[in-house]
């Protein structure tokens, strides 16, 4: 498997919650590094264009409130497979269908507040993880 970065965002439900902590722990766990990480509140701009895929979709503006709603922690997860090894440690984008002992089954309320965005394909990472970070920002570990 080849060395990968992937984009994670801890979403404002889980900040609030105060569980950045166990979620980076759980990417530790799973072998994945962090090599790039800021919390920030994201502006209306910044969530839309983030998102810009889903912008025809019913749930876009719920879904930037919710994005713009309260501190993000944002940070970029370098190691083998990152990209689905992160997706594996989320669980499905409903908690409700998200395996028991990931992310989302033990942090996420609903589908709109659901924890965690992590990137789902190697080339929409390398275009998240630059949307977020000069490539000075993200450190070789
Ligand atoms: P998506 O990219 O399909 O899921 P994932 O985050 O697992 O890659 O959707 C992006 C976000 O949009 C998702 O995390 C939560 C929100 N969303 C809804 O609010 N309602 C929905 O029906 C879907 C599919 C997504």
């Amino acid at each position: 498997m080849a060395l990968e970065r992937t984009l994670s965002i801890i979403k404002p439900d889980a900040v609030a919650k105060n569980v950045i902590g166990e979620i980076y722990s759980r990417f530790e766990k799973a072998g994945l590094k962090v090599v790039a990480a800021k919390m920030k509140q994201l502006s209306r701009a910044e969530a839309e264009g983030f998102y810009a895929v889903h912008r025809e979709r019913p749930f876009f503006n719920a879904l930037v409130e919710f994005m713009i709603s309260g501190p993000v922690m944002i940070q970029v997860l370098q190691g083998e497979g990152a990209v689905l090894k992160n997706r594996d440690l989320m669980g499905a984008t409903n908690p409700k269908d998200a395996a028991p002992g990931t992310i989302r089954a033990d942090f996420a309320d609903s589908i709109d507040a659901n924890a965690v965005h992590g990137s789902d394909s190697l080339e929409n990472a390398a275009i998240e993880v630059a949307y977020f970070f000069p490539a000075t920002d993200v450190y070789a570990r």
